[in-house]
């Protein structure tokens, strides 16, 4: 049933890049995306053979796209000399649910259904939706989530360089670092609180492993060629014994590595997002623990806290 929302009951703020959030169902959106979320998850009729990609904003998403991208599509594209990626950028190979497909209230997603993957036969698509906001047929059908989540020091790391070098309000002066953690903290920005985010996921990865894979950042960095393997398992296209032998893990992980991507000309120079976005700033370090050059003790103490709270009887860990 299509939900209604009186839009003039919902609180707002301000982000501390100066983007207006709202809170919708305990999470806070930017005013951007908000009518495309809402018209997605009205609409959005996701397919069984579905792949979505999902994360929180900074927390890996380009990196699972490339990755995603390669493994699916390595039958059409074995030479990873001339992959699409290395022409074009990945978030421009696996386009956003609420970014990109939902512009008007209800677009025709029929062309999506000759999609680009031959080694698996599907659509593959992103969202930064929550879990518990994503359209209820990506929920209730068979298709598959693959979800990354970030140690959330290093993710309020880079998405305030983000937000800072892309800044969208450009009248606006950017919050200082204290007030902006502080906001981060109490989980007012964009897809926040990170916590509920990354907990809907792994609750639901618990619930149903064949359907959510949960992946965490620090530990593709710890071990590229054992994830890469994971993300062909679990998208039903496992690596062959000659395919490993041949190298294909390692082709893969090399193609999708930062310093390769960084340095592929169409991320230095291009844009998305209608050039509102550089691509050079979705590739800035790509490091574990980068939050240490710029968040004091007493802030990752905080952090720390509010993690063990969060997360507590979980399992989940950073
Ligand atoms: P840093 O700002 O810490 O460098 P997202 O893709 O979700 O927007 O996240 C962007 C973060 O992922 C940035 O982190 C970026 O440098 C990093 N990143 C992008 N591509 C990557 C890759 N191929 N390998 C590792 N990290 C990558």
């Amino acid at each position: 049933m299509e939900k209604k929302v009186d839009e003039t009951l919902l609180e707002r703020k301000t982000s501390w890049d100066g983007q207006q959030l709202v809170k919708y169902d305990g999470f806070w959106f930017s005013e951007m995306f908000f009518r495309q979320i809402l018209s997605a998850q009205n609409h959005f009729v996701a397919k069984d053979s579905d792949v979505i990609l999902s994360t929180v904003p900074k927390s890996g998403t380009t990196w699972l796209k490339a990755l995603a991208f390669a493994v699916a599509n390595r039958g059409i594209h074995p030479n990873t000399d001339r992959n699409p990626l290395l022409t074009s950028n990945p978030h421009t190979l696996v386009h956003s649910i609420e970014i990109n497909l939902f512009h008007r209230e209800n677009p025709n997603l029929e062309y999506l259904s000759s999609s680009t993957s031959s080694t698996i036969s599907s659509r593959m698509l992103s969202t930064h939706m929550p879990f518990e906001i994503l359209p209820d047929s990506i929920r209730e059908s068979a298709c598959k989530i693959i979800y990354v989540c970030r140690n959330p020091l290093d993710q309020f790391t880079s998405l305030r360089h983000f937000l800072i070098e892309n800044r969208i309000k450009k009248d606006v002066v950017p919050l200082g670092l204290d007030e902006s953690f502080d906001m981060f903290c109490d989980g007012i920005h964009g897809f926040g609180p990170f916590w509920d985010h990354i907990l809907g996921y792994w609750n639901a990865h618990l619930e149903n492993p064949g359907k959510v894979l949960f992946l965490k950042y620090e530990d593709l960095k710890e071990d590229i060629g054992c994830n890469v393997k994971k993300i062909a398992e679990f998208l039903e296209c496992p690596f062959s014994l000659e395919e490993e032998k041949r190298g294909a893990v390692e082709e893969i992980s090399r193609l999708c590595s930062f310093e390769n991507l960084k340095n592929v000309e169409v991320n230095k120079s291009g844009y998305v997002m209608d050039g509102l976005l550089k691509n050079s700033t979705f590739f800035r370090k790509g490091e574990v623990g980068d939050w240490t050059n710029y968040l004091n003790h007493e802030m990752a103490e905080r952090m720390k806290k509010l993690m063990q709270s969060k997360f507590e009887g979980s399992g989940l860990m950073f």
